[in-house]
């Protein structure tokens, strides 16, 4: 056989070779409904990713908008009914009238305040994660009178906003459901950076909550609480026992 043929021979094995290699293996039909149901899971949580960013920014639109529009304006009509109140008046009746508007000036102001800051937490624009969570620690505290400590270093709090948003409003989340279901006496908000991770948990001493209580079909907190946390690809476990509920969340840091 000449030089030339033995070379062909060779490189025809060999690509015949290589196309054995690339031919896919075939599946299972077992395997493809598991990879269907992976590419669907992945696709609905970046749906949900998706989703929850736009209404993270139209909250954050609307409570720019009603603070410096509408909050404006109302700011300015007290200026104009202090002015005004300066003014002798004609009779009693029309200084209590100009008194009742300016209580009710007064409420609208709070009332657009409580909205705007649920809709966007000020604090965080102000003062970043941790002061924010600060904030929450205080409220909380004061309104329920339950101790609650803020376990955190300011410096391992500065991340993005998508990252600050999700954890503010997890920590929120927890805190009310601490405040509505618990019946604690002692809460914890531990937040630490380590082997990439940002670990979260949230602890309280009370009633604990059952697996049951995890599947209330009406409930939304606990599983927007989830969504959250896997948007950005991290984990969560909820459990209770008659010493509390724990929550632990494990976040990948962004780079
Ligand atoms: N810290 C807790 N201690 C004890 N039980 C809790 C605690 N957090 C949640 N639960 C229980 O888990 C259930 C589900 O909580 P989830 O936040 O999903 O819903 P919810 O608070 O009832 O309503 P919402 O949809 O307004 O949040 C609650 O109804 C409550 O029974
Ligand atoms: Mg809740």
């Amino acid at each position: 056989m000449r030089p030339s043929s033995l070379l062909l021979g060779a490189a025809v094995l060999l690509a015949l070779r290589l196309a054995v290699r690339l031919t896919p293996c075939r599946r299972t039909p077992a395997e493809e409904r598991e990879a269907d149901a992976r590419a669907r899971l992945a696709g609905r949580r970046a749906t949900d990713y998706a989703l929850e960013n736009i209404r993270e920014e139209e909250r954050t639109h609307i409570a720019r908008e009603l603070h410096d529009d509408l909050g404006q304006l109302l700011a300015t009509l007290r200026v104009d009914m202090t002015l005004l109140r300066q003014q002798p008046v004609a009779n009693e009746a029309t200084r209590e009238l100009l008194t009742g508007m300016d209580e009710r000036l007064m409420s609208a102001i709070t009332s657009l305040r409580r909205i705007a800051g649920n809709l966007r937490p000020r604090a965080l624009d102000e003062g970043g994660l941790y002061f924010a969570l600060q904030s929450l620690r205080h409220d909380f505290e004061q309104h329920h009178g339950v101790a609650c400590v803020l376990d955190a270093r300011e410096c391992e709090l500065v991340l993005n906003d998508r990252y600050s948003t999700a954890i503010f409003r997890i920590v929120q989340e927890s805190l009310t459901n601490i405040a509505r279901h618990a019946n604690a006496r002692k809460v914890r908000i531990a937040l630490r950076r380590g082997s990439g991770l940002l670990h979260v948990t949230i602890e309280d001493d009370g009633r604990g909550i059952a697996r049951s209580d995890m599947e209330k079909p009406q409930s939304f907190g606990l599983l927007g609480m989830r969504e959250r946390v896997w948007a950005i690809r991290g984990d969560i476990t909820i459990t209770g026992n008659a010493r509390g509920t724990r929550i632990a969340i494990h976040l990948p840091l962004p780079e």
